[in-house]
């Protein structure tokens, strides 16, 4: 059966075949375009187009290519983001599932080796005395945005987005080790990140140590 890759590269074979004259322009012109671009910005490029497109099969064939030429996690996370101002937010979540189906297909390498090479590390977020129990708190730590709970005095930690539509899970209401999403109220456990509502979805949950009443995250 064919690929994804297959079926594209065919339907450019059968355009070039059935319209030589154009399709010879069009992909001299592809060439030379991206002439002065290192491969992974080319594909990070891609990506962007991708998404404001949102072309699920265009993903799956720039992420993988883009992360080969040695883009991180983050640097696709964010050429993801970066679609943002055109493509709005439903494509860009929609982007990101794209992104977690090719991990969980173990199609964007091995996710141990990656974690190994972006080294982590442990990241001062808040002071515990700023969460009090019962309640949440949206926190940046560098470029990511986590949300933290106080469940009866243990402080936990996920992302802030969550994976519907971006909803912030730290404005949201806390009832025990749930949170619900303030947006369209899906339901997150915060110390594992599953979410309740819909079986399956997941946002990231952080491994969290209080040190002198600093909260760290594993980063
Ligand atoms: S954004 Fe819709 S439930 Fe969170």
């Amino acid at each position: 059966m064919k690929n994804e890759r297959d079926e594209e590269l065919s339907g450019l074979q059968y355009l070039s075949q059935e319209r030589p004259e154009a399709m010879q322009h069009l992909l001299a012109f592809f060439k030379e375009s991206g002439r002065h671009l290192d491969p992974k910005t080319r594909f990070l490029i891609s990506v962007v187009t991708k998404v404001i497109n949102f072309s699920p099969r265009g993903l799956r064939q720039y992420l993988p290519r883009a992360l080969k030429e040695g883009a991180s996690r983050d640097e696709l996370i964010d050429a993801i983001l970066c679609a943002y101002p055109a493509a709005g937010l439903t494509k860009v979540v929609d982007a990101i599932e794209v992104l977690r189906e090719l991990d969980r297909e173990g199609k964007l390498g091995a996710p141990a080796a990656v974690a190994a090479e972006q080294e982590a590390q442990w990241m001062p977020v808040l002071r515990a005395e700023e969460v009090p129990a019962g309640e949440a708190r949206v926190a940046n730590v560098g470029h990511r945005q986590l949300a933290v709970f106080n469940v009866g005095g243990e402080i936990l930690a996920t992302a802030n987005a969550c994976v519907h539509q971006g909803g912030y899970l730290g404005d949201g209401f806390l009832d025990g080790e749930v949170v619900i999403c303030p947006l369209h109220g899906w339901q997150f456990n915060v110390r594992s990140g599953a979410c309740i509502t819909r079986p399956g979805q997941q946002v990231k949950a952080y491994e969290v140590r209080v040190r002198e009443g600093q909260v760290e995250v594993l980063v």
